[in-house]
């Protein structure tokens, strides 16, 4: 496997706030020999997040800070600042379910990547999967974009379509969702970041 700490690869941050199965995907793709990136922090809003402690059995970095209590200027300030001090050059938001503020955004423009669980233009926001369902539509599925300060609106990368079977629900859907974001988000990261060079 490669070295982690190889030069030629991008340091990253990933952003959660739950289970953390997107940045399990991440995690594990960057383990592979010509991945494109490391990742150099795990940070989240909610210190109870799932995804937080497979973060630290494999030994990534991480970064805890609630955002009960502070202001949304002031949290996004110290999740920026964690990512500086991480040397992170890129962020990738893996279910991190935080609007964050426009200066934050502009910081980042660019150099930052959100999964989100539709078909973008289609259904941003939240309950993705049951507006899908309930819009009679044929396939929900999942986009990976450039985070701009408009919510779910910036530059889209790219799309996996997904199949909405007779009687599915938005949980049996999401799982399968799920599926496809772990095979589109590594793959769209490390094209990306191949890109930028
Ligand atoms: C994923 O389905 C992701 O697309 C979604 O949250 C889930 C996180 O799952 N993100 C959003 O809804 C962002 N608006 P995970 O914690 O298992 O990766």
């Amino acid at each position: 496997m490669a070295d982690a700490a190889s030069p030629a690869r991008t340091r990253v941050a990933i952003f959660i706030s739950g289970r953390g199965s997107n940045m399990a995907a991440l995690l594990y793709a960057a383990a592979l020999p010509d991945a494109a990136y490391d990742v150099v922090l795990v940070a989240t809003n909610d210190p109870q997040a799932e995804g937080l402690a497979l973060a630290e059995a494999e030994g990534i970095p991480t970064f805890a800070l609630s955002h009960k209590g502070m202001s949304r200027a002031d949290h996004d300030a110290a999740m920026d600042e964690a990512a500086r001090k991480a040397g992170a050059e890129f962020i990738v938001l893996a279910g991190y379910m935080r609007i964050l503020t426009e200066g934050f955004t502009r910081q980042w423009q660019g150099r930052m990547l959100n999964i989100h669980p539709s078909l973008l233009p289609k259904y941003p926001g939240l309950d993705t999967h049951q507006r899908a369902i309930d819009a009679g539509d044929s396939h929900g599925g999942v986009s990976v974009h450039l985070v701009t300060p408009e919510l779910d609106a910036g530059q889209v990368l790219a799309q996996m379509k997904v199949a909405i079977r007779a009687g599915e629900t938005a949980e049996s859907l999401a799982e399968r969702v799920r599926f496809a974001e772990h095979q589109l988000y590594p793959r769209v990261l490390n094209d990306y970041l191949r890109m930028q060079r």
